[in-house]
């Protein structure tokens, strides 16, 4: 398929896609028109128990490994939508409303449908087995434990994911050793006091100055307990205590978000937020109820394979640059704890940035990120078939 074709085919899919954008765990439509696609070009699409997202494969008919064990590569998109309301003002917007494919998920799947088309032609080309994996509930729904524990990846030597950069110049390929996407935590802290008339303090345990020290004394926590070399946040989100002027509440209620680079340092910043809240109701004389959660685990690039995804882009003569780290969470982490693996991005230069009614991903680069996918599972198959 010449990259004219192939980018006329893949925008067609991605409009459509556009133009129905499911929620995490909800993409039925979305599934069953990918499993279209894959059927009418001859893809095999496996039985994995997913309730929505799919596995294809396709196994190629190069040097057949004598040991029998098969090198397999796993190239990923996610495929959910947003809560948000579109204001981008496309021809091709969301028909559904309230959802949005608002961070570019759209171009991830359709870009992987193009490898998918690509590697079917090239089989002969192909020392190994690809896996196409079309990842359910990236934002939040857990979708990448559930292939995880579905077992489908088992077999998987190295896995290959992407993501639109909104801020960089479409086509401008992004990628670095490590950690690119944090660790995110979530924090609730329940102070539990003693409420009681306003006038007469003295009669209760009021949890609202003790809800105002916790919040101060926290933002120590990056800015005096952490190096200032290493990358973290903590931010409270939501503060709810008492309902009317003149009663002091029984309690008062803290939420927010915490991320850093690493799951220990995450680990580390909720156990210093803990002490420091528990510490401050001991003082208080308030009881406190304290939990958290790890939501995502740090993204971590393997180095030699990141050069390597270097090499493949560089050979096909596209420009790369180091990637821009931010705080944002990516489910793509929890593959890499058991598969070597590299998350790039590739710019499509949005007006708006990632999760905004007014984010728009220019499809252009469609078909060269299409292009690099496919050329990282040839290219990486036959480096392992040569180990
Ligand atoms: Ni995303």
């Amino acid at each position: 398929m010449d990259k004219e074709t192939l980018q006329q085919t893949l925008e067609g899919h991605f409009k459509w896609f556009h133009r129905h954008p499911e929620p995490s765990n909800g993409e039925r439509e979305t599934t069953t028109q990918i499993r279209r696609i894959l059927d009418e070009a001859g893809i095999e699409v496996l039985d994995v128990n997913l309730k929505t997202g799919l596995v294809a494969r396709i196994q190629g008919t190069k040097n057949k490994p004598e040991t029998g064990i098969e090198r397999v590569i796993a190239l990923r998109a996610d495929i959910d939508a947003l809560p948000v309301t579109e204001e981008s003002g496309l021809e091709y917007a969301s028909e559904n409303a309230g959802v949005m494919h608002a961070c570019g998920h759209d171009f991830h799947l359709s870009a992987l449908l193009g490898a998918a088309l690509l590697l079917r032609e090239q089989r002969e080309d192909l020392p190994g087995t690809v896996k196409l994996l079309f990842q359910p509930a990236e934002e939040g729904g857990g979708g990448a434990r559930q292939v995880l524990a579905s077992g489908v990846l088992q077999d998987v030597n190295e896995i290959y994911g992407l993501h639109v950069a909104a801020d960089l110049p479409p086509g401008l390929i992004a990628v670095s050793p490590g950690a690119t996407h944090a660790a995110v935590g979530s924090f609730k802290i329940i102070i539990l006091g003693k409420g009681g008339h306003g006038a007469y303090p003295q009669q209760s345990r009021d949890p609202v100055p003790v809800a105002a020290q916790i919040v101060n004394a926290a933002q120590t926590i990056v800015s005096r307990n952490t190096s200032p070399f290493e990358h973290s946040v903590l931010s409270f989100t939501h503060v709810e205590a008492g309902n009317t002027w003149n009663v002091i509440p029984e309690t008062a209620l803290l939420e927010g978000t915490f991320r850093a680079f690493s799951d220990e340092k995450l680990a580390w910043i909720a156990h210093r937020l803990e002490q420091v809240s528990r510490g401050i109701a001991v003082a208080c004389e308030v009881e406190i109820d304290f939990s958290w959660e790890m939501c995502t685990s740090a993204t971590c690039n393997d180095p030699a394979l990141t050069d390597f995804v270097i090499e493949t882009a560089k050979a096909r003569g596209l420009e790369t640059a180091p990637s821009v780290p931010g705080m944002g969470g990516e489910d793509f982490a929890y593959y890499q704890k058991t598969i070597p693996g590299v998350f790039w991005t590739i710019g499509v230069g949005s007006p708006q940035g990632h999760h905004h009614p007014g984010f728009i991903a220019d499809p252009a680069p469609l078909s060269t990120a299409a292009e690099l996918l496919a050329a990282l599972a040839i290219a990486g198959l036959q480096r392992l078939s040569c180990n």
